[in-house]
């Protein structure tokens, strides 16, 4: 056995490795590769970008000129109607009676925290206010203020609402940047950015020195990247006295952030709103004489004692339910109740209740728009898909449909914002993003399903989980609170009072709850220090064994070195804003020239599976996954050969068609197309793709599986299982847990025996038992390759992988060209 072996391994690794290093020298030619031909099209489509400003933060040098002219221009454009309308709405916000106090408190601290309901003013107004004074006071040519926010489309937003209010056109005095787009000029003196953007600038530029003012916005949701940027702020503070410091947040825990600021002073901003009626399930139920369905689907990720086990350690409320004798909890409610939030419960959203309450609003209440707000991506696109479906509602000119999620590339930023005209409803299905940082003003109606889709991280098993978790008290008083803006409303929660007693009183931050390996790479590109000792002085520190597992983490996919210094490959990844094992696949993707599968799985993993899992119709849906699989055993290779039919049936139109018989929601379909696309732009960013090139330049592999399993294993290495042969059928080992199963949706479920010795996975998760989902068998040879550093075993007989996920024993001969090509492997990622 083991002299084939041999000659197998050596020839095969040096056709492969011979290849690629052929063809990263630009030696292969395109012609050869007529099969992705019909990519080339997206790929030189595009226009070669322009060039944009990349500093954020230049030093705008004193001019006396233009510092009057900016003046003269401001005060010109207050003349015109249009700014005058704007400014009537504008002093009858809140925010508007602190003006004074507002701009004294910043003249006189380097540090305040602004806090006040949603909807006051305080993203539109207060850095409008100091953009404002600036100018009228002749510094405005000097001026640098830059406004974080945590999303994307909210940047955007923003920036636009604030030059319409000055009677400009967005990028010119206000604009925004964010990942991979700006509108901005050499007049911008207020700049929206994603959070993420900022932190990026401090590569270039660690003390911020062309910013005047600083405003940090949305600090109560203590997003990962916020709670960041704090540890770095307040480093930073006494080196840059003139810098001001704004800090912007709802009506949450104020004083917590005056705290960690040396007890900055706070300014309250105090709201008005209309009162809102709430009605809990058992009215809503009632109301929309709903009639929930009993638990059919025996799938164990939809059992509630399955859910309750894989929840335990993230949902407190679950906790209760199984200390609290949850019979007495019940008593009162009617079985439908209890039905529906049996149902909830095990995470399956009852979309049917939804859109029964939608139906009851438009059938029998007043005008106004609908909010709903749901747990995420898929739910959105599986009620969209379902309204348009069912067309409930009857005529669906009557309707306004708009989803509104954080991660959407685009928004229609009118159609959100504006009134639609009579006799038209809007219905906006959003997830948390419409809590806090986005208000529509006409919203009479919210429905809250009482979740959102929250990371958690258990630090024990290594689990990652993105589950639907209940919201905190504090989130669902704001939900509620969306419905009262311009005239008393509505709001109908989808769960039980009891429910909404048991809840939290804020959400866990973060940092708590999240993988941190992101975060360390950007420390460490950040050069500020050692990983523990920076992350001790958060807010609210993550505990040690996740700070350990985040670092063990980047070591063994390379980005670190043993010192927990970046290595050439950690420093690419630095500029991915992508998880690192994600980043990893994209640029060996490239390298190793299968870009298109490679962007398809990266598409998916970053955002969502597209294929749903439709309750009654399960074993077609598993048999359509089954065809795109093939006999590759790899949900990722299904992935892969249906978003090709989709961009197939796509070129004739009927990709709807598509969707519909092969059990892929639409819209993540079109979401993954516009992710692929903005990876692409990143690659192209860091010089791993040219686009000028075309496709067919990065994917003369695309059809190899093999090639393409292999690559697969670069991204998600350490996600490995060891398949062990067991009479007539194959167990698999994890290392961290041992036994695994895999997940009842994989194409490889029920699969007795797989042809390969590994297999590769996304995720795993923890229900009954641990499963591991989306999965792919792969060879010796591609872990061989691809996985974790080599080491020498200790018994001298071959070699091992760092962590111990492969034992492989070979002849000197075999072992030293093994390393050799690993090496070769490695230079080609230096090379950029
Ligand atoms: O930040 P905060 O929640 O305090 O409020 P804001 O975002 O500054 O919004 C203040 C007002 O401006 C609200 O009534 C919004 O509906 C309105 N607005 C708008 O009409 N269009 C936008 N793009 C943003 C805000
Ligand atoms: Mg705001």
């Amino acid at each position: 056995g083991s002299t084939k072996k041999e000659i197998n391994m050596s020839t095969e690794i040096e056709k492969r490795v011979g290849n690629l290093l052929n063809s990263s020298n630009g030696s292969t030619s395109v012609e050869n590769n007529p099969s992705t031909s019909s990519e080339t099209a997206t790929l030189q489509s595009k226009p070669v970008e322009a060039e944009r400003p990349t500093s954020l933060l230049e030093i705008h040098t004193a001019s006396e000129g233009l510092n009057i002219e900016l003046k003269q221009k401001q005060e010109k454009m207050r003349e015109s109607d249009s700014v005058k309308a704007m400014l009537a709405f504008r002093e009858k916000l809140p925010a508007f009676k602190v003006k004074s106090e507002f701009l004294k408190a910043v003249a006189a601290n380097q540090v305040l925290v602004v806090s006040g309901e949603t909807g006051c003013g305080k993203t539109t107004q207060l850095p409008q206010f100091i953009l404002e004074e600036e100018i009228s006071s002749l510094r405005g040519a000097n001026c640098s203020i830059i406004c974080t926010q945590p999303r994307r489309i909210s940047a955007i937003s923003v920036a636009a609402r604030i030059s319409s209010e000055r009677g400009e056109k967005l990028g010119e005095t206000v604009g925004y940047q964010i990942r991979l787009e700006s509108k901005r000029s050499a007049q911008t003196r207020l700049l929206f950015c994603t959070t993420g953007v900022l932190l990026r600038q401090l590569v270039q530029d660690p003390e911020l020195t062309g910013i005047t003012h600083l405003l940090v916005d949305e600090i109560h949701e203590r997003g990962m990247n916020e709670d960041f940027l704090l540890i770095i702020l307040r480093d930073i503070l006494p080196r840059r006295p003139d810098l001001r410091l704004i800090l912007m947040s709802a009506t949450i825990n104020a004083d917590l952030f005056s705290k960690y600021f040396g007890s900055a002073p706070t300014i309250h901003i105090p709201g008005l709103t209309f009162p809102v009626q709430e009605f809990y399930l058992e009215d809503v139920l009632e109301k929309t004489r709903y009639v929930v369905k009993p638990e059919s689907d025996s799938f164990p990720g939809n059992s509630r004692r399955g859910q309750r086990q894989q929840e335990s350690k993230k949902d407190p409320l679950t906790e209760l339910f199984e200390d609290a004798d949850i019979d007495a909890h019940y008593k009162g409610y009617s079985t439908n109740t209890r039905r529906s939030l049996e149902a909830w419960s095990g995470s399956q959203l009852d979309l049917g209740l939804v859109e029964a309450t939608i139906e009851h609003i438009c059938r029998h209440e007043g005008s106004g728009a609908i909010l709903v707000f749901l747990t995420g991506w898929d739910d959105i696109s599986k009620l969209l898909d379902k309204l348009k479906a069912n067309n409930i509602l009857g005529d669906p000119n009557k309707f306004l449909v708009i989803p509104l999620h954080g991660s959407m590339p685009t928004i229609n930023q009118r159609e959100i914002f504006d009134r639609p005209p009579p006799n038209v409803r809007k219905i906006v299905l959003a997830t948390n993003i419409a809590e806090s940082s986005i208000t529509i003003d006409d919203v009479v109606y919210v429905i809250d399903c009482g979740k959102a889709k929250e990371t958690s991280y258990d630090a024990l098993n290594k689990l990652a989980c993105l589950l639907p978790s209940w919201i905190s008290k504090a989130s669902a008083h704001q939900r509620r609170g969306r419905a009262g803006r311009v005239q008393p409303g509505v709001c109908y929660r989808l769960y039980p009072k009891m429910i909404h007693d048991a809840m939290l009183q804020y959400q866990l931050p973060e940092m708590l709850r999240t993988p941190l390996q992101e975060l360390c790479l950007h420390i460490k590109s950040l050069q500020l220090g050692l990983i523990g000792t920076f992350l001790a002085k958060a807010l609210q520190p993550p505990d040690a064994l996740s700070v350990e597992n985040a670092i063990e983490l980047l070591k063994t996919i390379g980005a670190l070195d043993d010192r927990e210094e970046l290595t050439p490959l950690g420093r690419h990844l630095c500029t991915l804003p992508l998880d690192p094992n994600i980043g990893k696949m994209l640029l060996m993707g490239s390298i190793f020239q299968c870009l298109n599968p490679a962007l398809t799985i990266a598409a998916a993993l970053a955002h969502r599976n597209p294929f749903v899992l439709p309750i009654n119709r399960k074993e077609e849906a598993d048999d359509a996954k089954r065809s795109f699989a093939g006999d590759s055993c790899s949900d990722h290779i299904a992935l892969v050969k249906a978003f090709e039919g989709w961009k197939d049936a796509k070129r004739n139109r009927k990709e709807k068609a598509f969707c519909w018989e092969n059990f892929l929601s639409p819209v993540t379909m079109q979401m993954m197309e516009d992710m692929r696309n903005q990876f692409l732009d990143l690659l192209s960013g860091i010089g791993f793709v040219d686009k000028s090139r075309g496709a067919n330049a990065y994917n003369q592999y695309s059809d190899d599986l093999e090639m393409v399993c292999a690559i697969l294993c670069a991204g998600l290495y350490p996600n490995v299982v060891q398949c062990k042969r067991r009479g007539k059928r194959t167990a698999l080992y994890t290392k961290e847990v041992g036994k695994v199963d895999i997940h009842p949706a994989s194409v490889n479920a029920g699969v007795h025996l797989f042809p390969l010795p590994y297999m590769v996975y996304s995720e795993k998760v923890k229900t009954s038992s641990i499963y591991v989902r989306d999965s792919t068998n792969i060879s010796d040879y591609a872990l061989l390759m691809f996985g974790g550093n080599l080491i020498p075993s200790k018994n001298g007989d071959g070699i091992e992988m760092l962590g111990g996920y492969l034992h492989f024993s070979a002849s000197k001969t075999v072992l030293d060209l093994i390393r050799k090509l690993r090496g070769e492997l490695d230079k080609l990622l230096t090379r950029k």
